[in-house]
């Protein structure tokens, strides 16, 4: 879907996403190269499904991958929630190196808590990959190792992201239209 009435702009452009996702992916390979075990990829869905889609196929190292689905936002514009984890992976990760890959690091709440998990099922390794990184709202101590575009604090839909489960299929990332969402929330009422 290319344009929706949502949509207040377009942050960063398909073809950004592809370039950065390409230089991305390269740097992991280099980075996990001479692994001898492929690389554990955890998705947290649903938001990393577009670009964990692009990222592996842009991967040059071999790679294993197993999902969690994780509710941080449920549905509303601010992420004042407590994550919950509802699917956990099912790969045995003990001694395995993991990259865990995210659409957007906002407050960093819902990684810390994976990572946590995770944590406990003793990996070698944990790393981080997101596209995007609010760094600016960040509330908790946590980074990625690797990130694509580091966005302002605005709500931001497309490529993964969503409204109310909604517009994950726009194929670039945008500024919502908060005003207009505020609107139809108004009305709902
Ligand atoms: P955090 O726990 O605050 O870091 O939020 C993480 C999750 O919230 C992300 O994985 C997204 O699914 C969602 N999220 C954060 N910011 C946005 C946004 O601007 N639009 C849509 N979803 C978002
Ligand atoms: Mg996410």
């Amino acid at each position: 879907m290319q344009n929706h009435n949502l949509v207040k702009e377009v942050l960063i452009s398909e073809e950004e996403i592809n370039k950065k996702t390409k230089e991305l992916a390269a740097e992991v390979s280099t980075f996990y190269q001479n692994n001898e075990q492929p690389v554990v990829l955890v998705g947290v869905l649903k938001g990393c499904f577009n670009f964990m889609c692009n990222f592996m196929t842009n991967l040059e190292i071999d790679c294993v991958l197993d999902f969690m689905y994780v509710e941080s936002y449920a549905g509303k514009t601010e992420s004042n929630f407590q994550p919950k984890i509802k699917v956990d992976i099912l790969t045995d990760i003990k001694d395995r190196d993991i990259l865990i890959v995210e659409d957007i690091i906002d407050s960093g709440v819902t990684l810390k808590k994976i990572v946590e998990h995770l944590n406990k099922k003793q990996p070698k390794s944990i790393k981080i990959v997101t596209l995007l990184d609010k760094k600016i709202k960040r509330k908790v101590d946590v980074e990625a190792s690797w990130f694509g575009f580091e966005v302002p604090d605005a709500f931001l839909v497309g490529y993964g992201l969503d409204y109310q489960e909604m517009l994950r299929n726009i194929p670039y990332v945008a500024i919502a239209d908060v005003d207009k969402i505020k609107e139809l929330e108004k009305n709902k009422v």
